[in-house]
């Protein structure tokens, strides 16, 4: 096996790691790769949904997407289809977003194959949300750490431009603008453009001023972000409560296709930083 870091501070490419065989200690090895570098490239990999759904499950039980429970769509209900058409003008994930962050407990992460690709272009652009808040000044960081966000599904649905049947709920949740990533305990900036609707506390000008600034801090900073390139037999998985991501939408008329596997989050995202002790 071989590990080519993508960037000094995020991502890896892994060549010579069979997804379909994860026996003998290689599950564990799996996590451990995860955790170190986040977001993983795997080259020539053959999954099928049942071995797709099995790598999932080495990180945990897979998780339904709301959009699932919300309009009831038909189908294996643990694999999220990402799909783009060539009239297709916003594709899924095509603004800065961590998958899902509206549930009360996130997804640990995602493992997305790509059963029909452009013939160029169509890549995912990943941006490393703890080097994200460590490049931030000091007394940003600490006015950060003391503040709270709410993030809500209606604002992803919105920006689709589809709303909810009526009666039918998504998850709205507030959680802490700096969060201690579960398993390295290092501070993640934990806002997205995808769901974060607004800070708590705040008035509406200062809350929309801020989550600008972070949101552009995190767009505007090649720096922060890594890039998975995409060929047939290709299988990327994300670390979802550390990286956000972006799909690339450059490659209309092309149609893309992928399904998307997520992983329910070990419990909700704890603030980092706030007992001044530990800061
Ligand atoms: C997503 O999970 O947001 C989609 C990523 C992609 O299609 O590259």
């Amino acid at each position: 096996m071989n590990i080519e870091p993508l960037t000094p501070h995020l991502g890896a490419q892994i060549d010579g790691f069979d997804l379909s065989d994860l026996s003998g200690g290689r599950a564990d090895q799996l996590e451990e790769m995860f955790y170190t570098h986040r977001v993983l490239v795997f080259r020539n990999q053959e999954l099928d949904r049942d071995a797709h759904k099995a790598v999932g499950r080495v990180f945990g039980e897979l998780h339904v997407h709301p959009s699932k429970k919300a309009f009831g769509i038909k189908g294996d209900p643990e694999i999220f289809k990402v799909r783009a058409e060539a009239d297709t003008v916003k594709v899924n994930g095509g603004r800065w977003h961590m998958d899902v962050s509206c549930d009360e407990n996130p997804p640990t992460g995602s493992i997305l194959r790509l059963l029909e690709l452009p013939p160029y272009g169509g890549d995912t652009v990943f941006c490393d949300m703890s080097r994200a808040f460590e490049t931030l000044s000091g007394p940003m960081q600490r006015m950060l750490t003391e503040l709270d966000a709410r993030h809500d599904g209606q604002r992803d649905l919105r920006w689709y431009g589809l709303t909810p049947d009526p009666g039918q709920t998504y998850p709205s949740w507030v959680h802490p603008v700096v969060t201690a990533h579960p398993v390295s305990g290092r501070p993640v900036l934990f806002v997205n453009e995808g769901f974060t609707e607004d800070i708590v506390d705040m008035s509406y000008d200062e809350s929309r001023a801020i989550l600008a600034m972070l949101f552009d801090h995190v767009a505007r900073n090649p720096g922060l972000q890594c890039r998975a390139t995409w060929e047939p037999g290709t299988v990327v998985m994300w670390d979802n409560r550390a990286v956000q991501h972006f799909a690339v939408h450059d490659y209309a008329p092309h149609p893309r296709l992928g399904e998307r596997v997520s992983v329910v989050g070990k419990g909700s995202p704890i603030a980092w930083g706030r007992d001044r002790s530990t800061a």
